[in-house]
């Protein structure tokens, strides 16, 4: 910007395109009207229209995510990896003591008792009782009566019988836990119980 004296002639700039102020003057000195260049001011109201686009989309029309949002994203991000780590690396080998070990947590009866009402119940009542699939609750059993049995048949299925494997559904943990939960309810003997299919197996512990 170039200052000037009343007294002196007031230069044009080097392009040639500043204009005076002509009604602009203190002791003397005055001042060009040096307007912003058009990229900065470009830049200044893209500022504006955005911070109330933005402020639309954050209060009023939710399209612009905010830290719950964020937070929730990331909480299934790490869910998905967690579930995928726990399937690589079952916090458990699957044999007789070690399923009973698990069927005396609490924790885990109730943790196998939800997936068992959310994914078995259909077929198998949602007490075990019984319905298109056996009743869980006796001491019968088509495919076997010992913890890695009935394991092994919640992983594999029985696919021509209607009972689908669970490998790809469930971790090894949650199959785990379905046996806990399926051991818990032994012999509780709900109303409607269907009538006993297989073998009699008698409880080992
Ligand atoms: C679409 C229906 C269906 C669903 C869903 C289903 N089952 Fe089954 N299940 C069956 C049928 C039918 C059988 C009997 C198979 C046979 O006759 O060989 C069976 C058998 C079983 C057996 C063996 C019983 C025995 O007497 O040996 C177990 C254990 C079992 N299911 C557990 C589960 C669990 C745990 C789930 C949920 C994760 C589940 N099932 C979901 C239909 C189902």
């Amino acid at each position: 910007m170039t200052m000037s004296t009343e007294n002196n002639p007031v230069p044009e700039n080097a392009e040639g395109q500043d204009v005076l102020i002509a009604d602009h003057r203190y002791d003397g000195i005055r001042e060009y009207d040096n307007p912003m260049p058009f990229w900065w001011s470009a830049i200044f109201w893209a500022t504006i229209v955005f911070s109330l686009v933005y402020y639309v989309g954050f209060f009023f029309m939710d399209f612009v995510d905010d830290y719950q949002d964020d937070l929730n994203q990331s909480m299934s991000d790490l869910e998905a990896v967690r579930a995928a780590w726990e399937k690589e690396h079952p916090q458990i080998t699957i044999d007789e003591a070690s399923l009973a070990a698990v069927a005396d947590d609490p924790s885990k009866v109730e943790e196998g008792k939800a997936l068992f009402v959310a994914q078995c119940a259909a077929c198998h009542g949602p007490e075990g009782q019984g319905l298109i699939g056996p009743n869980m609750t006796d001491q019968y059993w088509i495919h076997g009566g010992t913890n890695v049995d009935i394991y092994n048949t919640i992983t594999n299925g029985v696919l021509d019988k209607g009972m689908p494997p669970w490998e790809a559904v469930y971790t090894v943990d949650q199959r785990a836990s379905l046996v806990a939960f399926i051991r818990s309810i032994q012999g509780t003997n709900p109303a409607g119980a269907k009538e006993p299919q297989g073998d009699l197996v008698e409880p080992t512990s």
